[in-house]
């Protein structure tokens, strides 16, 4: 079926998911399926990113979250960090007007402060450039590790405390969700990870407590708008119970 056929059917099925989030994996392995270093991978990538962006906003979903790079590809060597933190910022430059015209809202988190001088500026401009649009919210997570997200949330909780300002018996599940990177954002329904890897790395792992996963084989820079409207299409099948039993 083709992305027009399956965006039909989506139409047809009716409820789009409001949040989807992708682990986009597999840049690496795509390069060397070429014989390219893998920097290239990642390049290629930025065109299903944009790709899916596009996708999104055609389907009417809400908030689309991206993991692009973890906390833990800190540790990767400098050269590939190097390329990413430049793919970044040519990712912005080339792509934030056309963002900002589309009604996109650009939200970039994560540990920003280890970011290059450069990448942090170019994160800040689009983010305010696009922070009075409503169309859809494209979350960019970058130096994001989900175990430090709710440390963080954890260490604020905790000094509400100690100053007073708030009691144990105060602390609930939306006083940890507003200390969140994701504050505000409903949680992810759908949560896709492609090239094929069953695990979640570290990727919000409070947010996805009841998100439908969804498993793609392909790898990153070959996944497009044909692949989101096919994962969305699986999601439309799916019954979600949340822990209760079916109507
Ligand atoms: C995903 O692709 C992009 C990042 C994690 C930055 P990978 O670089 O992890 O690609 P593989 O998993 O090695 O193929
Ligand atoms: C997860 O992919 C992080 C991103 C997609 C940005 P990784 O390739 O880093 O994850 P592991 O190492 O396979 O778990
Ligand atoms: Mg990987």
């Amino acid at each position: 079926m083709t992305a027009a056929d399956l965006l039909a059917r989506i139409r047809l099925n009716g409820a789009v998911p409001r949040h989807i989030a992708i682990i986009m994996d597999g840049n690496g392995r795509w390069a060397r399926e070429r014989l390219m270093p893998r920097p290239m991978g990642h390049r290629s990538g930025m065109k299903s990113v944009r790709e899916v962006v596009e996708g999104a906003i055609e389907a009417g979903v809400e908030v689309l979250s991206l993991f692009a790079f973890s906390q833990e590809n800190w540790q990767r060597p400098i050269t590939e960090v190097s390329a990413l933190m430049s793919l970044l910022e040519e990712y912005i430059a080339r792509e934030a007007n056309e963002l900002a015209e589309r009604g996109v809202r650009v939200m970039v988190l994560g540990e920003l402060d280890r970011l290059t001088p450069p990448a942090r500026a170019a994160v800040d401009r689009v983010m305010a450039q696009t922070a009075h649009n409503d169309r859809l919210t494209l979350n960019l997570f970058i130096s994001y590790g989900s175990r430090a997200e709710i440390l963080r949330a954890t260490r604020s909780i905790a000094a509400d405390v100690a100053a007073g300002k708030l009691s144990p018996g105060e602390i609930t599940e939306a006083e940890i969700e507003k200390r969140l990177f994701t504050a505000g954002c409903p949680d992810p329904d759908l949560l896709i990870r492609t090239s094929g890897e069953q695990r979640i790395s570290n990727f919000l792992l409070w947010q996805v407590a009841y998100a439908e996963l969804y498993i793609s084989p392909v790898l990153w820079p070959d996944f497009g708008r044909r692949e989101l409207y096919e994962a969305i299409v699986a999601y439309q099948s799916r019954e979600r119970r949340f822990g209760k039993v079916s109507a």
